[in-house]
């Protein structure tokens, strides 16, 4: 049978992570695979972290099994960060409406998500911006979800085309399924502002839509709160939101495959039975999530001293892709002759470009710049170095396309 099989396919972020990994350059310049570097281009482990797994080795007296929802603690935290207190007490009741479970990483959050649903509403339509995380289409279709597609990104323009977005919400069907970004989207980093995520608040509440909201990307566009906010605002508006969070960027734990899955409610004890659902299917497909990555979020979030010196590390990482995105699109303005001011202003790590597949691949090939075939930019492999040369070089192709 094995032989007989057809070409599996791959996924283009992994393929291209796998692509770089390959190339023998020593200059080579990694804006694939989203992953946050610093200015000297590693992807170290933060201080906060590492101090967290020195006391977790010294102080664990077992690895004996926790459950199906993982870490307890973890998952109030992460229900702390996802719903933050409003100032002065005010605000969305979201996070009194929320049951949180820990998953294998923001993807495992889902897929879990993704089996309950194609369970619950297996008729439903999943909607996804024209331009997201391609893991999106590969994940709700394995399931076997009718997939629809809504605009997102004026590439022309630069920024997020709301009036077709708002359109296409329009013809959303009761219970269909919206996938949202909730911050720095991927990736374009082209968000909401506070005004447009109140109109697609009301527009999905109007439609009956259930919303996911995939939120991979927290502290890394304007600060933790301030990054949540969309969220409450889709919260506030809808009975029922389902949120997938991951701590691979926030706490840069990659490989530790941390997330966590979040039901919001009409009420708490609703949300407590889409959990358990959620929790039966976890049990049929990893059983129970891996507990390293978890048990050091609970612990630096948990401690004040860990979690200020974690919140400094991460206000670092926003300053450092802040001067990035403005050092970038100052150059590739000048090298392309076209505006590209929106990227200082988008937000996270990415920026989408008009790059062809062929000039992807040239910019491989030449200068040993690796990016996605889809014009993606993960702007945090670049450093005070090589910001203007990679802008250069970019920009001279993007020249070349104006020119034609
Ligand atoms: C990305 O978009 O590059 C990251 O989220 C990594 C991944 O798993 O695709």
């Amino acid at each position: 049978m094995f032989n007989a099989l057809p070409d599996p396919g791959t996924d283009p972020i992994l393929r291209s992570a796998l692509v770089f990994q390959q190339d023998p350059a020593p200059h080579k310049i990694d804006m694939g695979i989203g992953i946050y570097k610093d200015d000297y281009g590693h992807a170290p482990v933060m201080a906060s972290v590492k101090a967290a797994e020195r006391r977790l080795v010294e102080e664990q007296e077992t690895k004996a099994y926790l459950s199906g929802a993982g870490n307890a603690a973890f998952n109030e935290q992460v229900r702390g960060l996802l719903f933050p207190e409003a100032e002065g007490g005010k605000g969305s009741d979201a996070g009194a409406r929320a049951v949180t479970i820990q998953t294998p990483g923001g993807t495992g959050a889902l897929r879990v998500a993704a089996d309950f649903l194609r369970g619950q509403a297996p008729g439903a339509k999943v909607w996804i911006p024209a331009q997201s995380w391609p893991n999106h289409r590969h994940l709700f279709g394995t399931v076997g979800f009718r997939l629809a597609e809504y605009p997102w990104f004026d590439m022309a323009a630069g920024r997020l085309d709301f009036d077709r977005a708002m359109a296409a919400f329009h013809s959303v069907a009761p219970g269909d399924v919206v996938i949202l970004h909730g911050c720095c989207q991927n990736p374009t980093g082209a968000d909401p502002d506070a005004a447009q995520w109140g109109e697609i608040a009301q527009v999905l509440a109007q439609r009956a839509a259930l919303p996911i909201v995939d939120i991979a990307y927290q502290g890394l566009g304007d600060g933790l709160a301030e990054d949540a906010r969309g969220l409450a605002t889709i919260c506030a508006a809808l009975p029922e939101v389902i949120v997938a969070s991951s701590c691979s960027k926030n706490f840069a734990l990659y490989r530790e495959r941390t997330g966590a899955l979040s039901f919001v409610g009409e009420t708490r004890a609703a949300a407590e039975k889409a959990s358990g659902h959620a929790l039966h299917l976890a049990r049929a497909n990893y059983s129970m999530p891996p507990d390293h990555g978890a048990a050091v979020v609970a612990m630096v979030l948990s401690d004040p001293g860990l979690r200020a010196l974690w919140s400094e590390e991460l206000a670092g990482m926003r300053a450092r892709m802040g001067r990035i995105r403005a050092a970038f699109a100052a150059g590739l303005s000048e090298a392309s002759g076209k505006d590209f001011g929106h990227i200082a202003h988008q937000k996270g790590l990415f920026a989408t470009v008009p790059l062809t597949a062929e000039m992807v691949a040239r910019l491989r090939a030449g200068p040993h710049i690796h990016a996605s075939a889809t014009g993606r930019l993960n702007l945090a492999g670049l450093t005070a170095e090589t910001v203007a040369p990679v802008a250069a070089a970019i920009g001279a192709e993007l020249r070349e396309l104006t020119d034609a």
